[in-house]
């Protein structure tokens, strides 16, 4: 009789579940990962996954809507392989916040990855950084505020620089703000985001939003500052090649060192 209840509520939730779609997951992800959706279908955080958003190495990204009538990006990793594996320890490995991680196997790693992400969104949230809000996390699945409006994403700063859709008034308004992201980001969120690019920033007309976070790493970090300066030199290239005068924001750039001088632990 309970099972029979169960099937039910199981096949009434599947209607929800585009089937083309379904298919394309099942053939992408693992058991486990498929259960764990159900899991946050039944949960009532995800109601309906509509389409893909993108298909990476690491992750695939969703649009959804969830109970609130919210659209939702919905990113599911990857189970681990050993190359990926490879390039998280670096971030992992020195940040005080995740000490000890030997012995956990390729899924449970995952699930750390994955939840490490929706936690720096939720500090960088609370700090007042402009990334896209979490809503819930399980295993390897992580389901976010959506960054669009009706199914279509807002553009990368990438995307929208080569298709002509920023000023030279907008380029030097994202440069600015984004300095001063990161400098929040240090200051109340004690966080890095170490993989800062044109292609982690999304832009609504000139406002940018930060996305992909699963690598940032404390202030704390035995290597922050190296992971700092590469976001900063990232960062500068492609607005000095996109014709910003990135000369003109020199102080703003130097207070970040400052900042971060001030709020990371002082070593010996
Ligand atoms: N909250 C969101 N709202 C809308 N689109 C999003 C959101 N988060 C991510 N995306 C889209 O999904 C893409 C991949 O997301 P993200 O950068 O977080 O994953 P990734 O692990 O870097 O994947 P990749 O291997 O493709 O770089 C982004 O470039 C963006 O187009
Ligand atoms: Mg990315």
């Amino acid at each position: 009789m309970k099972d029979d209840l169960f099937e039910k509520k199981r096949k009434s939730e599947k209607r929800y579940f585009d089937t083309d779609l379904l298919e394309t997951v099942e053939e992408v992800f693992d058991r486990q990962t498929i259960l764990t959706l159900f899991d946050l279908m039944r949960s009532r955080c995800i109601k309906e996954i509509k389409g893909v958003i993108s298909t990476g190495k690491e992750a695939r990204v969703y649009w959804g809507t969830d109970y609130e009538d919210r659209e939702i990006a919905i990113k599911i990793y990857y189970t681990l392989t050993a190359e990926f594996r490879r390039s998280i320890w670096k971030y992992l490995s020195g940040d005080p916040r995740y000490e000890d991680l030997r012995g956990l196997d390729r899924r449970r790693l995952i699930y750390v990855w994955a939840g490490k992400e929706y936690s720096n969104l939720k500090r960088m949230i609370k700090a007042g950084v402009r990334v896209p809000e979490p809503y819930c996390r399980k295993n390897n699945i992580l389901v976010m505020q959506f960054l669009g409006e009706n199914g279509e994403r807002y553009p990368l700063l990438k995307e929208a620089y080569e298709n002509n859709m920023l000023t030279k008034k907008d380029l030097e308004f994202i440069y600015q703000d984004v300095l001063n992201q990161i400098i929040i980001m240090i200051e109340k969120a004690r966080l890095i985001h170490a993989d800062l690019s044109e292609y982690n920033i999304m832009v609504k007309g000139s406002t940018p939003y930060i996305i992909d976070v699963s690598q940032a790493v404390s202030i704390d970090h035995v290597n922050a500052i190296d992971f700092l300066r590469h976001d900063l030199d990232t960062i500068n290239r492609f607005f000095a090649e996109a014709g910003v005068d990135i000369e003109y924001f020199k102080d703003l750039y130097n207070k970040i060192f400052e900042v971060f001088n001030e709020y990371s632990i002082k070593r010996v």
